[in-house]
């Protein structure tokens, strides 16, 4: 197949992990008779360096004009004192917003062999393999009205969770089509003994579920979730839940893996999806040759399976990363006693290798 891929490396650690994920995209092509091309755009704080605006318009036209987006990370340091309109970070939500991403699949999956870097004891996290579905373009983060104001008080500041039936089945729906082709679990998250958006929530999960007799559907509320996940994480198969909520309980489930260095994500429901790692921009180690390249070739194999509907391109990349992690290198995030350490560059290398083989 012939696709244009668009390439956002971002900040920080972003521009020193991408390039890996792109030779393997290539290699993917070259080995199985696909033509990829790649643009890249500035994103986030190299962005606003060049042109004062974290999303340039013409990187949202050639978002929109390409086939599925790799984006490496955005923020940092040097923009945190900007306002808020104009940080890195917008230039996310703004990709999420105009390209109607609003499905964001996040997969927390254990690699066995790297247990021992959870902080977590291996008994309890043995055999995670779960999927955070998140909504993403509405609750808090978008909701009307926001803003801080002045009052006789003093300064109020204000955001609104809103959610629509609309906006609640069509996330309901992605996260019981991914439990067909996993365990057959659903676990919606929501605060319904507090909050009417949440309720409203429960109501419409209930009844989209109604249409997924195959599927068994859980509900929790967030703080028990937070602390199941915790608790006993492998009971969990899908989880969907809200925007704010899947910000967080994604980080948690990402950590029970032992880094956070090793998560791909995926954001769809668009004409276009974007696929980046989970990690951020991590500028305490940017350019320092330490950051693990894992999560965005990782990301890179999500988008095979998502934007192309290539499986077994995406299952020759994750076999790749097995066994190179089998044969014991690791980046400093995942290191342990016994294990080789090699850095950005030569983790990449391996995974290429390992993937022409
Ligand atoms: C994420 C990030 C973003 C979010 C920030 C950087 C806007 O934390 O993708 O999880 O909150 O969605
Ligand atoms: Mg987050």
């Amino acid at each position: 197949m012939k696709a244009a891929i668009a390439v956002l490396p971002g900040d920080g650690i972003g521009p020193e992990v991408i390039p890996h994920a792109v030779k393997v995209l290539e290699q993917v092509a070259t080995q199985f008779g696909h033509h990829f091309t790649f643009r890249t755009a500035d994103v986030g704080g190299a962005a606003i360096d060049k042109t004062g605006r974290p999303l340039p318009d013409t990187t949202l036209q050639l978002a929109k004009e390409s086939d599925a987006i790799l984006l490496g990370a955005v923020g940092g340091p040097k923009w945190e004192g900007l306002d808020y309109p104009v940080r890195p970070e917008r230039a996310l939500l703004g990709l999420r917003e105009q390209l109607g991403l609003y499905a964001n699949l996040r997969p927390a999956k254990l690699y066995p062999m790297l247990a021992d870097a959870s902080t977590l004891k291996r008994e309890v996290i043995l055999g995670i393999d779960l999927l955070v579905v998140r909504e993403l373009t509405g609750g808090i983060y978008f909701g009307q009205p926001k803003g801080i104001e002045k009052t006789p008080e003093g300064e109020r500041g204000f955001n609104t969770e809103v959610y629509t039936t609309r906006e609640i089945e069509r996330i309901a729906k992605v996260g019981f089509e991914a439990a067909r082709k996993r365990r057959h679990k659903v676990t919606s998250v929501d605060k319904a003994n507090v909050l009417e958006s949440s309720e409203l929530w429960r109501r419409v999960v209930t009844s989209v579920a109604k249409r997924y007799p195959d599927v068994e559907l859980h509900h929790l509320y967030v703080d028990n979730c937070a602390m199941q996940l915790v608790r006993n994480p492998s009971q969990f198969d899908v989880l969907v839940t809200t925007n704010l909520f899947g910000d967080i309980l994604s980080d948690e489930a990402a950590m029970l893996t032992g880094s956070i260095g090793m998560l791909p994500s995926a954001s769809v429901g668009g004409k276009v999806g974007m696929f980046e790692p989970i990690h951020g921009s991590a500028p305490d180690i940017a350019g320092k040759d330490q950051a693990n390249p894992i999560a965005t070739i990782a990301s890179a194999a999500m988008l095979l399976t998502y934007a192309f509907n290539l499986d077994k391109e995406a299952t020759t990349v994750e076999q790749a990363i097995l066994h190179v992690l089998e044969q014991g290198y690791r980046t400093k995030d995942i290191h342990s006693e016994g294990t080789a350490l090699v850095g950005t560059q030569e983790m990449g290398r391996l995974i290429l290798q390992e993937l022409g083989r």
